[in-house]
């Protein structure tokens, strides 16, 4: 099995980065692949709202320019996916909020690409915003129907310099914790398949409130 991490930081070894990384060295422990991928330090636009995406039905977003589906790729391949952000004004940086947009409309208006999927959100601070970043971040993992492992707090660690984080006994124990309910939780999916039946996928219902 395999974990694609994504780190939303500009920083190649930041907080964020360690933060995930205490993650991945659990999910190795327990014989699970994985790899993390700097978002954070590309250049990524925004979505533009073209549609492209819903109506080619391609698994790819129109902007061709840049690593977004490729990294679309990576998260369907994997069997669990990681969303890793510093908090920028108390929200996700603004390059991953980039990448999250595309990619996640992408995956869910092509046939809810990620569906089933273990997922998980992992965010470091200096000292305010965390649970809205972590709040934002699971609604991505939320509206995908993804399957989400939790620790014995919400998922956020605290340092300001690269590497401080590593000072947050706490906040590294909660990673710790992530990463072993993690590689638990997908070997619970992957053992059921073929032996517990998937619920079926629903048609989505849309509603614009309007009439
Ligand atoms: C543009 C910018 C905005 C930030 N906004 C906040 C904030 O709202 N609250 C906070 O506590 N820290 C804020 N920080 C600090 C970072 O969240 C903190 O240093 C974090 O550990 C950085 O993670 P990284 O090393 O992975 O980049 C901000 C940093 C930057 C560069």
């Amino acid at each position: 099995m395999k974990v694609v991490a994504f780190n939303g930081s500009p920083n190649q070894e930041g907080n964020t980065y360690h933060a995930l990384k205490i993650v991945a060295d659990e999910l190795n422990k327990a014989e699970i692949e994985t790899e993390i991928i700097q978002v954070g330090n590309k250049v990524i636009r925004g979505c533009i709202a073209c549609n492209q995406c819903v109506k080619n039905q391609d698994e790819k977003c129109a902007i061709a320019n840049d690593p977004v589906n490729e990294w679309i790729q990576k998260m369907k391949e994997a069997d669990g996916i990681i969303l890793g952000s510093p908090v920028h004004y108390s929200a996700i940086a603004g390059t991953m909020k980039s990448f999250l947009d595309r990619a996640f409309y992408v995956t869910s208006f092509n046939g809810m690409m990620l569906r089933h999927k273990v997922g998980a959100p992992v965010v470091a601070v200096r000292r305010s915003g965390g649970l809205p970043t972590f709040n934002q971040l699971n609604n991505y993992i939320n509206y995908s129907e993804m399957v989400m492992p939790t620790s014995n707090y919400w998922n956020v660690i605290h340092g300001t310099r690269p590497g401080e984080a590593l000072e947050d006994e706490e906040g590294v124990q909660i990673m710790r914790i992530l990463g072993k309910n993690m590689a638990w939780l997908m070997k619970l999916v992957e053992s059921g398949k073929g032996k517990v039946q998937a619920p079926e996928r629903e048609a989505k219902e849309f509603m614009n409130f309007i009439r």
